[in-house]
């Protein structure tokens, strides 16, 4: 079974971006830890990013077509891309809206998702670990 892990503008720069908030593990390691996570819970998981929005919204149309499960950080489109919130709308499968960071300890604007009233559930400030339990999670549900 396939699972999408989406990640949205700004995480491709995991490790060296804002290490005090977000961690040192590098995008490509959390490429990696998806990947096996996904293997010990027979997932094909695949990992993606993008800094445009309209390919985030395509990937998802991609997901809504084919019914396959998703775990998405939006990053900075949590917090106003309608365009984002729409195109999961028509998600069939499970949503998990994931966030490394504590959204509700930091800034105001953090504190909203236009995500989270449509997501199946939501991992907030776990860290890099968020994607793994979000996994397994579905793999529960599945
Ligand atoms: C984030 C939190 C967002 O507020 C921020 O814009 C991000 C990352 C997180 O994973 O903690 O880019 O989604």
């Amino acid at each position: 079974m396939r699972v999408l892990v989406l990640n949205g503008p700004n995480l491709d720069r995991l490790g060296t971006r804002e290490p005090d908030v977000y961690g040192r593990t590098t995008y490509a390691d959390l490429v990696q830890m998806c990947v096996a996570e996904g293997k010990e819970l027979n997932f094909e998981v695949e990992v993606r990013q993008t800094a445009h929005e309209g390919e985030m919204v395509a990937w998802l149309h991609e997901a809504a077509d084919a019914a396959i499960p998703v775990v998405l950080n939006g990053a900075a489109w949590t917090h106003y891309s309608i365009a984002v919130r729409d195109a999961c709308s028509q998600l069939t499968a499970p949503l998990v809206e994931v966030h490394i960071s504590n959204i509700h300890q930091r800034e105001e604007f953090r504190h909203h998702s236009v995500i989270s009233a449509i997501a199946s559930g939501v991992i907030v400030g776990l860290g890099v670990e968020g994607y793994l339990l979000a996994l397994r999670w579905l793999a529960l549900k599945r």
